[in-house]
């Protein structure tokens, strides 16, 4: 939700900070700005649209300077266009700022200086905060380091800011609460980023800045202090992160090089973790709150969008497994209510970004009740990650794609992984059971390979239904929460409309859509709710529904119903979705590419939705 960058060094700021914006480019696209320091000169430039507009704008306009900051938007106050891009500057013209975030109490920082003759030029709660800042620093006749001291003590909301100021030609002064900042260390050289891929090819060596802290970031000098004014010292860590990792590697797009990647991810997320020959499962940060997970009255699971799915099969492993109440809540209704919570409650968080706003924000306010929280995260060293007690990470790798896909998948495998070595330690699952789940864990990436090989006949169906107006997705027991996930991968890459129903459901009111126009797509691999899916199944037919079903590979019965069918490879019921999904996902992308829609950065979307 909005990508910021900045660099101060000896390099010319500006190609710096482009390739870094383009980098973030997954956090928001509406629009895009740089601002530079040229001596003792500030320069603004900024444009509705992508980074690559911004670019053609600014031409061969004059951008030199070794010092500034630049930001890619997801609107949150006032329209895309122009004149609400960042940067902004202060009415004073002294100060250039860009912001990722919300400020709650803009309005009545608004008010304050409007009666103190003060007019706006955006729409935005950013350009609030910065004639704040600037009108504290003109009333104390203080530094700006010292005003944004000040007037953060004001604000509530979220926030990253970056400054910079006319006569400062070296620095950039940087805060953060609750949305995210690194800060790559170089020689003679800093750069800052919502994450470390704009400073990748430059350094390896970041700090990862948290909430209340403020930075004072020099070409030669980084200085780290609270809203206090006291000093801390910066916690240099060294980025496990390659660039390769972060480009297309020769795909069309990064959602298929992400969903093409799971055969690895799978792989890495089990390498070192599942040990089948030996029956064991090395989870050190599970492992040391298993005796907590175990007797706890429930385990709640927190998240959102492709998250919550994967939070859904987990309720069903979960309690299959390991005989233990489980309650699946998206985070955004979680923080709202009054829910209760006991001492002692576990909170499973997942997330891919580790940063979105309404997941932290619940598990704080459990944190605070007293539960314990355990992270299931794919981004090291994010929020989530660090205020959790335990937890596991998905390496699956940075995901850039704004549609959730090989995350999905980690999650699945870490959840499993999860509750079976809970399952084992309570005593809860039959030995033989347990040796099997392993070796069937063992055989996922073979087997998305194998689906994966067969991309050219999804492709095909693709183009058949890509015109369809409204698709249905059904699934029973462990495949209810696949089709939730098939249609908002639908949704979200070709804006087709999509629902998601438990096949039996569908009864109950869904069914009134069928007609010979709806594809209805069946998640109906082999497991003990499979004579109940055919009838489901044959219940469409009868409605002259179109009907295309994810099946196993072999399986006859289901095939003579559809009118269209992709196999997925023999599997546990429990580890299925791991490979029902797959198919979904690229049947989403091919209609998505067919459609001529911008895969990669759908309307109106954010990888990372840092704000409530
Ligand atoms: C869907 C998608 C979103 C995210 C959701 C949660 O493709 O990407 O629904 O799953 O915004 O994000 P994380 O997992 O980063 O907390």
């Amino acid at each position: 939700m909005c990508g910021i960058v900045g660099y101060t060094g000896t390099r010319e700021a500006y190609p710096v900070i482009v390739k870094g914006l383009k980098r973030l480019e997954y956090r928001g696209y509406d629009s895009a700005g740089v601002a530079l320091l040229d001596k003792d000169q500030l320069k603004i430039y900024k444009k509705k649209g992508k980074v690559a507009d911004l670019e053609e704008a600014i031409g061969t306009k004059n951008i030199e300077g070794s010092t500034g900051i630049g930001h890619t938007r997801w609107a949150t106050h006032g329209e895309p266009s122009d004149r609400n891009a960042h940067p902004h500057l202060s009415k004073s013209g002294a100060i250039a700022m860009i912001h990722n975030g919300i400020i709650e109490n803009y309005a009545q920082l608004k008010n304050e200086l409007t009666k103190k003759g003060y007019t706006f030029s955006s729409d935005t709660d950013t350009e609030v905060l910065l004639n704040f800042i600037d009108e504290i620093r003109q009333q104390n006749d203080c530094s700006l380091e010292e005003a944004v001291r000040v007037a953060l003590r004001r604000v509530t909301g979220a926030y990253v800011i970056l400054l910079i100021e006319a006569g400062n030609p070296d620095t950039i002064i940087a805060a953060r609460k609750g949305s995210p900042l690194v800060i790559g260390v170089g020689k003679n050289e800093h750069f800052l980023g919502s994450d470390a891929s704009p400073m990748l090819e430059y350094t390896k060596e970041v700090v990862y800045i948290n909430d209340y802290e403020l930075a004072i970031v020099k070409p030669d000098q980084l200085i780290l202090k609270n809203l206090g004014n006291e000093s801390i010292t910066p916690y240099v860590q060294k980025l496990d992160l390659e660039l390769a990792a972060i480009e297309k590697g020769g795909f069309d797009h990064f959602m298929l090089k992400e969903i093409f990647e799971q055969p690895q991810t799978i792989f890495d997320c089990m390498r070192g973790r599942l040990h089948s020959a030996s029956g064991t499962i090395t989870m050190a940060g599970i492992q040391q709150y298993a005796e907590q997970i175990i007797n706890a009255n429930r385990i709640i699971i927190i998240a959102c969008g492709t998250s919550w799915h994967a939070g859904l099969v987990a309720e069903y492993i979960f309690e299959e497994l390991c005989r233990i109440n489980v309650e699946v809540e998206y985070a955004s209704e979680f923080r709202y209510r009054n829910p209760v919570i006991n001492k002692g409650d576990v909170i499973l968080a997942v997330s891919q970004s580790g940063e979105t706003a309404d997941t932290l924000v619940a598990i704080e306010k459990a944190k605070e009740k007293g539960a314990i929280i355990l992270g299931v995260v794919n981004v090291v060293g994010s929020s989530i990650a660090r205020i959790s007690h335990g937890g596991a990470y998905t390496h699956a790798g940075p995901e850039i794609g704004v549609a959730s896909t090989k995350a999905f998948t980690a999650q699945l495998v870490v959840l499993t992984m999860m509750a079976l070595k809970i399952a084992y330690i309570k005593g809860s699952i039959d030995g033989n059971r347990y040796k099997k789940l392993l070796l069937e864990l063992d055989a996922i990436p073979e087997k998305v390979a194998w689906i994966l090989n067969h991309h050219e006949k999804i492709k095909t169906i693709a183009e058949k239904y890509k015109t369809a107006r409204d698709f249905l997705y059904l699934g029973r027991g462990y495949n209810f929460p696949v089709a939730l996930e098939g249609a908002l991968k639908l949704k979200e890459i070709s804006y087709i409309h999509a629902e998601g129903y438990p096949a039996a459901e569908m009864k109950h009111g869904p069914i009134a859509l069928v007609d010979e126009e709806l594809p209805v797509v069946f998640i109906a691999s082999k497991d003990s709710f499979h004579e109940k899916i055919i009838s489901n199944m044959q219940e469409i037919k009868a409605r002259k529904g179109k009907v295309i079903g994810i099946i196993t590979e072999g399986d006859e019965t289901s095939r003579a119903l559809c009118d269209d069918y992709i196999s997925i490879p023999e599997a546990d019921e429990i580890v299925a979705p791991m490979l029902a999904v797959v198919p979904l996902q690229l049947l989403s992308y091919y209609i998505g590419v067919a459609k001529g829609c911008n895969v990669d950065q759908p309307r109106n979307l954010a990888k990372s939705v840092t704000v409530e």
